[in-house]
């Protein structure tokens, strides 16, 4: 039997018409639409088609939105800059800094630079601490989708060994934090994998959930996959031009329980925890 497909699509488009009420009732009590701005630096082409799409989702959904295209040579002063510029600017609500930034920009710089209150990627220090300890803040948008998308599918946690491949700060740190909490969606026994993991296969085949983030092309095979475990693909790796997950999705179809397809899994539903925030951060401001 083949696995159940996680759509993304699907769970996506229930969670931005929740959204898209949210919004109607805000306008109804006299409030602003809720405003993201995004910069974008430079032309890197998955950059570029990313933030086109969160711009796409806030319209679906009825946000407003600003996109900032500047220019692969800008300064790291004059990045700054702009940022300082959204912190101060009371009508955006929130806004990130699409990331990879161009060589010779200090990326850690730039997210320090972010007021913490409009930070709706989560990726502020400030934030992350919050995020660590259980207290509100906004959720880094991957692991904040892919506890939404576990949700909407009905696939419990609590008492599940997860294992994360990957421990980069945007995808597998926060979510390997985020499945051992004592909350909803949490109670996992969680193991964070990476490169020098040793027996790597070994130690994700005990995993009921894998969730993968390495950014390897078709690397979790059947040799990684526990029969029925639920399968969670975070990678979007270009091959010969097309969308390739890290999960070889033939093999591991026949074994898994279910799996998040590529494209159409996990990047609608980061777009989708982009958005709740966003929400959030008008909503506290009104
Ligand atoms: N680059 C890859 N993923 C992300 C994300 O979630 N936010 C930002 N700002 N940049 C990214």
């Amino acid at each position: 039997m083949s696995a159940k497909k996680l759509s993304g699509k699907v769970a996506a488009d229930n969670y931005k018409s929740l959204i898209k009420k949210e919004v109607n009732n805000r306008l109804k009590k006299g409030f602003r639409k809720p405003h993201l701005a995004a910069i974008l630096v430079g032309d890197n082409p998955a950059s570029s088609a990313y933030v086109k799409g969160k711009v796409r989702d806030c319209n679906e959904v009825g946000f407003e939105s600003t996109l900032i295209h500047l220019n692969e040579s800008i300064s790291e002063i004059e990045l700054l800059d702009q940022i300082n510029q959204l912190n101060n600017n009371d009508k955006i609500h929130g806004f990130i800094v699409q990331l990879p930034l161009p060589i010779g920009i200090d990326e850690k710089k730039v997210v320090l630079s972010i007021n913490p209150l409009k930070d709706v990627d989560g990726f502020h220090p400030e934030n992350m601490g919050r995020m660590a300890l259980g207290l509100d803040t906004y959720l880094p948008a991957t692991p904040y989708g892919i506890k939404l998308l576990l949700e909407f599918y009905d696939i419990e946690t609590t008492g599940k060994n997860i294992v994360v491949i990957g421990r980069s700060h945007i995808v597998g740190l926060p979510m390997s934090i985020l499945f051992g909490q004592n909350s909803k969606g949490g109670n996992a026994t969680v193991t964070l994998t990476h490169s020098k993991t040793r027996d790597l296969e070994q130690v994700v085949k005990k995993g009921d959930i894998v969730i993968s983030a390495i950014g390897k092309a078709s690397y979790v095979n059947a040799d990684f996959i526990k029969k029925g475990a639920v399968v969670v693909d975070v990678g979007i790796n270009k091959v010969n031009g097309k969308l390739k997950g890290d999960v070889d999705f033939e093999s591991i179809n026949e074994i898994a329980s279910a799996i998040t397809p590529v494209p159409g899994g996990v990047g609608l539903m980061t777009r989708v925890g982009l958005l709740m925030n966003t929400l959030k951060a008008a909503n506290e401001k009104n």
